[in-house]
């Protein structure tokens, strides 16, 4: 607590000092040698360009950028951000360019940008260091998609089943209006507890989706402030920040013993947690062997053959260094891979079911690391819903007033036999067209932000951009480009019949640290919004012209209050 004591005084007196040095920076211009294109500036020339920067309302500030110091071609524009040199690119080819350069651009933000992340998200996958990522990365990525994502959209389909459509039901024979923002966070905050934790939808308790909901505020605007109040001081904000931490670490606690042996993300990520003792005991050799005899199945190998490629493989693991050997997941599936590769014979159940049993085997023994494990666990279930919500939200928003595509999008689905229906993009192609124009339009994620490691040339040597640049994109900017897109503020989703430019469409980012979770997020929000225009028409309760909510994500700045009716055939009688 006394450290904790220090570091707040220390904020107090340096908060202030950084400021005005930040601000002196800001408005010192920046040399011509730093960046030698066209229409590259010092300073940005207003004082609430300033404020907007100062109180993170980063669209508006890159808006004005654009506005004041755009040329016609697009050149990226060069200016200070909190006093470092920084770049802005529009452009569709820079910005692809920057997420596919590995050599000159670097994979995550500039450290100076993190460290607020760090402290609300530690042990997450956008905030761990670089030689932590990519193992991380490669085990969410697993978790995220090919077999886990089918057992998850089953999960998604049922919760909108048992759940929210029977609630959408009951308003629209009601005919009350209801905030579908809230709706849809229940919707996505029980698929995040049932995927990542694997529980049943009775133990979850309604109270956690107001927690989980609460949770993403707080890390909102903690990330973004310049002065954190420590948590020990119990302001009436840090006491709620505090009781939902704990409550939500309790809940994933209660769930710990029987998550770890499971082939759900928290299983994964409390294997990849443990540590293991590696070398393997005969009774974890003979328990993998029956496990490979029972599971894949190998009528002419014998037990002692198996049980020799797996001890021969690991050894070769060992060879590659501790860093390959305490990746669990790439052990379990290079011993995996080793066996079937042998016999050149197709597993008989999901490569996920493998790495889990082989995983528990080899974890056997070992001390799980509670706090790093729960730490990655509530930051996942804190970070899935929300950018899925708000992209339902803003798509409601755009067309709302537009009767024609909401029709459109009931011809394009009522003839699907379930209830609920699951995204074939074979057969959903309109829908899918209207999932990403709300991407397009209303992008939650609206800004990126690397830095050049090396210098570097954009377009081929037009562009210098010095080593450490940071280097700022907009989604919400190039996604609405006048130049790029028809019609650009027109939510159309048949512009979707044709495939969009190059580095024009990102809402997920490009390279590899695109979002792992896109696949994820398009079957929930296709589900979501399949079923709803499939059984109703829906309005706005109001028509209040709705802003933006601009902080780490973008949201509406209101609630969305809608109002159902049933779609005719609903009231047909049931033959
Ligand atoms: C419409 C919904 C979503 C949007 C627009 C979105 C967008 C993004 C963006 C822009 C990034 C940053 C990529 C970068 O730094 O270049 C990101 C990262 C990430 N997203 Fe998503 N996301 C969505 C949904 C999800 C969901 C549902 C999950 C998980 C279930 C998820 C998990 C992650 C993770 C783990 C990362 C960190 C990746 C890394 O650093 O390697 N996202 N997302």
């Amino acid at each position: 607590m006394f450290s904790s004591f220090l570091k707040f005084l220390g904020n107090i007196v340096l908060t202030p000092i950084s400021i005005i040095v930040t601000l002196g920076r800001m408005l010192v211009p920046m040399r011509d040698t730093l960046c030698h294109f066209p229409g590259h500036h010092g300073v940005i020339g207003n004082w609430r360009s300033l404020f907007d920067m100062l109180r993170w309302n980063t669209l508006d500030f890159l808006l004005q950028l654009k506005e004041k110091y755009g040329t016609e071609n697009r050149s990226p524009i060069a200016f200070r951000f909190l006093g470092r040199p920084a770049v802005f690119i529009s452009d569709p080819e820079h910005i692809y360019q920057v997420f596919n350069d590995r050599e000159h651009f670097s994979l995550s933000s500039p450290e100076f940008l993190l460290s607020g992340f760090r402290r609300e998200l530690p042990d997450n996958l956008i905030t761990v260091s670089e030689h932590e990522w990519l193992p991380m990365r490669i085990r969410t990525n697993y978790m995220l998609n090919g077999l886990p994502l089918k057992r998850i959209v089953k999960l998604m389909g049922e919760t909108m089943e048992q759940r929210t459509l029977p609630e959408w039901r009951e308003y629209a024979r009601k005919g009350e209006s209801f905030d579908i923002g809230k709706s849809i966070f229940v919707y996505s905050s029980i698929v995040a507890c049932r995927f990542i934790l694997g529980v049943s939808q009775d133990e979850i308790p309604d109270t956690i989706h107001d927690q989980l909901s609460r949770m993403f505020n707080h890390v909102r605007k903690r990330t973004l402030s310049p002065i954190v109040i420590p948590s020990w001081i119990p302001t009436s904000s840090n006491r709620s920040y505090v009781r939902d931490t704990t409550d939500i670490n309790n809940y994933i606690l209660q769930y710990l013993d029987r998550a770890k042996t499971t082939h759900t993300l928290a299983g994964s990520i409390i294997r990849a947690r443990t540590q293991r003792n590696y070398d393997l005991t005969e009774n974890q050799w003979d328990q993998m062997t029956t496990y490979i005899q029972r599971s894949i199945d190998l009528p002419t190998a014998t037990s002692d053959e198996i049980n020799c490629i797996l001890r021969q493989k690991y050894e070769k693991i060992k060879q590659e260094g501790e860093d390959k050997l305490s990746q669990i997941h790439y052990v379990v599936t290079e011993l995996r891979k080793a066996v079937t590769n042998q016999y050149k014979l197709k597993e008989s159940v999901g490569e996920d079911e493998v790495e889990c049993e082989l995983g528990n085997i080899l974890c056997q023994g070992g001390k799980i690391d509670v706090t790093r494990s729960v730490n990655e666990i509530r930051s996942m279930l804190i970070g899935a819903s929300e950018t899925t919500i708000l992209l339902m939200q803003w798509i409601l928003i755009h067309i709302s007033e537009n009767l024609e595509i909401q029709d459109k999008i009931y011809e394009s689905i009522k003839d699907e036999k379930s209830e609920v229906p699951t995204y074939d993009p074979m057969r959903h192609k309109y829908l899918y067209g209207v999932l990403r124009e709300g991407l397009r339009l209303g992008p939650p994620a609206f800004v990126f932000i690397r830095y050049a490691m090396k210098d570097v040339y954009l377009n081929k040597g037009e562009f210098f951009i010095p080593k450490d640049t940071t280097v700022v994109g907009s989604q919400y900017i190039t996604q609405r480009l006048k130049d790029v897109w028809e019609n650009e503020t027109k939510f159309d989703p048949d512009r979707w019949n044709k495939p969009a430019q190059r580095g024009s469409f990102f809402p997920f980012t490009g390279g590899p640290r695109m979002c792992p979770g896109q696949n994820f997020a398009i079957n929930e929000a296709f589900i979501a919004m399949a079923t709803l225009f499939k059984h109703f028409k829906f309005r706005r309760e109001d028509n209040r012209k709705v802003g933006y909510d601009v902080g780490l994500t973008l949201r509406p700045d209101t609630s969305i209050r809608i109002v159902l009716e049933p779609r005719e055939r609903e009231f047909l009688p049931k033959i």
